[in-house]
């Protein structure tokens, strides 16, 4: 922008007018050549990315992490050794609701953090409760689905939640919390933030651990009664993200004091229950909580939609000393993140600025829609040109994946009774009546007589022959008819 503040094209070109179009007189049509107005009304119309498939609804703030105890027996991570101060960002969010909803509906929160680490960003992507309503990321779309609005008049329903829960009973646990006070926290700042998983220290000597962390509030904790939130989401639809930006402009700085608990490696493999189920937690008197440091936010975003709505976290952004156990819900969102993104934001998401770590980035990665990071030869690895080289030395990748089994793809070991067809013959020849039987027939020959193809069909008939011989003959005649 020039330092006069004139108004000016995307392109820096001074502009005319911001109140009237170019136009063949004063009452004339509007002319193709005022491009300004063209421009101004094009960039509108593509204002809007798409709004986070889950998380929608959210704010958050920038500050910075600072370690305060010893910790380095269990990690030689850079961001958590003695002293160091770490530039952070956090997004908190409610999970249900879209990007309007209200902050004070019945839901978990979303506490999103990003450590700007010399080592590369590392995101913690976690909740403000420590346990979550299901233990297998084959599960989460389907849990997401019956969260938010049906398909037909596209409103959320209660029955379908319950359905959805009751039907897997693994959701109790998160489900309590839900219930509960914590269910609606009165403020962002008023909630501990946990990152639920077990995750994967490594310490410089190569020895492993599995942790959890635990972010405690300093502020306490506060909650709002069903009717208190109720009445907010109808009065001030932005309760929370109001809450944190005017704290922190008020220069009140929200903290957090972060602990961890430590298992020991070995100790997993016969802890009394999983020790990686996400729906469980590990009691403190088995591992009692180890301080680690002190989580303060300071600063709020400029620009809302550059720099929270644009932010792009991802629990695969783990540096060295750092690393993922087997929980299948991790194992899950390992994958989902980074390809939310490149959907989301586009394939060079890592290019702007909220996202773009401190530290050197040498990646291969190159060109894609607006790239503008720029790339240098040589282009490919390996190369003999002094490119970057891969370093095998940190090894945190490696040190627990946490497969004892054989991997394979296999459908169930096979029991006596197992065949297909069993359970089918019995319902045709010994559960229907004459009657259901003769509309059955009808009805599969009906269906088979709409369009199926002669090799379709003729597998159609063995199949239902394979059911009941005398009912798939009978199918056939109608068929053939
Ligand atoms: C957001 C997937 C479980 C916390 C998201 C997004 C996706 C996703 C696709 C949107 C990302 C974006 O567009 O920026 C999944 C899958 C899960 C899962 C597949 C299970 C397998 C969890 C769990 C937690 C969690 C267990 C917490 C412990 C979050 C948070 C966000 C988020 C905090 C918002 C991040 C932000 O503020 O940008 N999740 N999620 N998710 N998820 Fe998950």
């Amino acid at each position: 922008m020039s330092s006069a503040r004139h108004t000016t094209t995307n392109a820096g070109i001074p502009v005319a007018s911001d109140d009237h179009s170019l136009t063949a007189g004063p009452n004339g049509p509007v002319l193709l050549q005022d491009h300004y107005l063209i421009e101004k009304n094009a960039q509108f119309n593509r204002e809007r990315v798409p709004e986070r498939v889950v998380h929608a609804k959210g704010g958050g703030a920038f500050g910075f992490f600072e370690v305060t105890d010893d910790v380095s027996q269990y990690t030689k991570a850079a961001v958590f050794q003695p002293g160091t101060k770490t530039e952070t960002l956090i997004r908190f969010s409610s999970v249900a609701g879209e990007l309007g909803s209200p902050d004070t509906w019945r839901d978990p929160r979303g506490t999103a953090i990003k450590f700007y680490t010399t080592e590369g960003n590392y995101d913690l992507v976690g909740n403000n409760t420590p346990v979550f309503f299901i233990r297998d990321a084959i599960k989460f779309p389907d849990f997401i689905r019956s969260q938010k609005r049906r398909a037909d008049n596209h409103l959320r329903d209660h029955d379908m939640q319950w359905d959805f829960w009751t039907q897997c009973p693994e959701s109790a646990h998160q489900v309590t919390w839900l219930m509960g006070d914590r269910g609606i926290p009165k403020t962002w700042r008023n909630m501990n933030l946990y990152g639920s998983h077990t995750y994967l220290w490594v310490n410089g000597a190569g020895e492993k651990f599995w942790i959890k962390y635990h972010f405690k509030t300093d502020q306490g904790h506060a909650f709002l009664t069903q009717a208190e939130a109720d009445q907010l989401a109808g009065g001030d639809a932005d309760h929370h993200i109001r809450d944190l930006w005017t704290t922190i402009k008020n220069g009140e700085h929200p903290s957090w004091t972060l602990y961890v608990q430590v298992m020991p490696f070995e100790e997993a493999a016969d802890y009394r229950f999983n020790p990686f189920d996400l729906t469980k937690v590990w009691p403190h008197g088995d591992y009692p909580l180890i301080k680690v440091g002190k989580f303060v936010l300071n600063r709020n975003p400029e620009n809302y939609f550059a720099q929270i709505e644009q932010a792009a976290f991802e629990p695969s952004n783990m540096v060295p000393g750092i690393g993922a156990s087997p929980d299948k819900m991790l194992q899950g969102r390992l994958f989902s993140y980074p390809d939310a993104h490149r959907y989301r934001i586009g394939t060079n998401y890592m290019d702007l600025p909220v996202n773009r770590p401190i530290a050197p980035v040498n990646s291969y990665a190159k060109d894609g829609q607006m790239r503008f990071s720029l790339g240098q030869d040589p282009v490919y690895a390996p190369n003999s040109y002094g490119g970057p080289r891969a370093d095998a030395s940190d090894g945190t990748d490696e040190a627990a994946t946490g497969i004892e089994q054989e991997v394979i793809r296999s459908a169930y070991r096979l029991h006596s009774e197992d065949d297909d067809f069993g359970q089918p013959g019995t319902m045709v020849r010994n559960v229907f009546s004459d009657e259901e039987r003769a509309r059955f027939v009808n009805n599969v020959a009906g269906h088979l007589s709409g369009g199926v193809s002669k090799p379709v069909l003729d597998k159609a008939l063995d199949y239902w022959r394979s059911v009941d011989k005398a009912t798939g003959d009978k199918i056939a005649d109608k068929v053939r008819g």
